[in-house]
């Protein structure tokens, strides 16, 4: 093989643009999932300045079962408390059938308020999050029915494909654009057993209200705005589903959350 000329070696060295050697392209993304992971970090730091932490760092040995959710519709599942301690119900869209004595999977857990709520009741909880910031606090609260992963740990998981009931987020898919919700679905597709439910919350701004910034869900990620919402029409939400292998089975159009919930079924 003949040897690279001196401005290739120069321009592969300060990476001119052209196609990254395989270790070097490693080491980008490992660089790019750090600052991501650093600014989810920053944004919890940010937000426990703003909001009382409280709820976030209870452990689960201070938790008291307030509800029974078996039997509940999802929409009556988002509204109920399920501990005593949590003032706020789990804003979750799933059916009580698909929690209790149930494997659940949990995308964007955070320090793990639904998590560990929900392993009270649940056979197992999986969270996942690109803050390892939050995912500490979560694994220190938590009972021995969750275990957490990081967002670049997702291979860990392979040994579970094909094992969850449902795959449940709170606040979750407001952030996500188009292609990362994509990528979601079709990891949830992988997790899923036949028949599994996703429940997902797209945002759909009530334009009459004051807004934070968001993007129609086709546009690029925003750095400057990691927490930014991305706005979906209904028929984005359906070319989802239908790309990533789901069938909507449920929608709840609410207003008042400035959510389309729905609930996707794995085919
Ligand atoms: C608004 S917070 C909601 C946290 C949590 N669900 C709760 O209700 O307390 C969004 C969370 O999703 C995480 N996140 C955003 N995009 C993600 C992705 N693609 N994969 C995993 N976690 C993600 C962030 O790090 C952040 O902790």
């Amino acid at each position: 093989m003949s040897k690279p000329s001196l401005l290739g070696r120069l321009g592969q060295a300060l990476w001119l643009g052209g196609p990254l050697s395989p270790s070097r392209k490693k080491k980008e993304q490992a660089l790019a999932q750090r600052r991501l992971s650093e600014r989810w970090d920053r944004e919890w730091i940010h937000y426990f300045q703003l909001e009382d932490p409280t709820p976030y760092l209870l452990p689960h040995e201070r938790l008291t079962l307030a509800a029974n959710i078996t039997r509940l519709a999802p929409r009556e599942v988002h509204g109920t408390r399920l501990t005593l301690e949590v003032a706020k119900p789990l804003h979750i869209f799933m059916p009580g059938s698909h929690l209790a004595s149930k494997r659940i999977f949990e995308v964007g857990c955070g320090p793990g308020l639904l998590c560990k709520q929900l392993g009270l009741i649940a056979i197992h909880v999986v969270g996942i999050d690109h803050s390892k910031l939050a995912l500490h606090i979560a694994r220190a609260v938590s009972p021995a029915t969750c275990s957490y992963y990081h967002s670049s740990q997702v291979r860990k998981l392979r040994s579970l494909e094909g094992t969850f009931d449902c795959m449940v987020c709170r606040f979750f898919f407001i952030h996500q654009n188009y292609d990362n919700s994509l990528r979601l679905l079709r990891l949830a597709r992988r997790l899923l057993r036949p028949g599994g439910l996703v429940g997902a919350d797209f945002f759909q701004p009530d334009l009459t209200k004051e807004q934070g910034v968001y993007f129609p869900a086709k546009s690029a990620l925003s750095q400057k705005h990691p927490s930014c919402g991305f706005v979906y029409s209904n028929g984005e939400v359906e070319e989802l589903a239908a790309a990533t292998g789901f069938r909507i089975t449920t929608r709840w159009e609410s207003r008042a959350n400035q959510r389309l919930f729905v609930l996707l079924e794995r085919q």
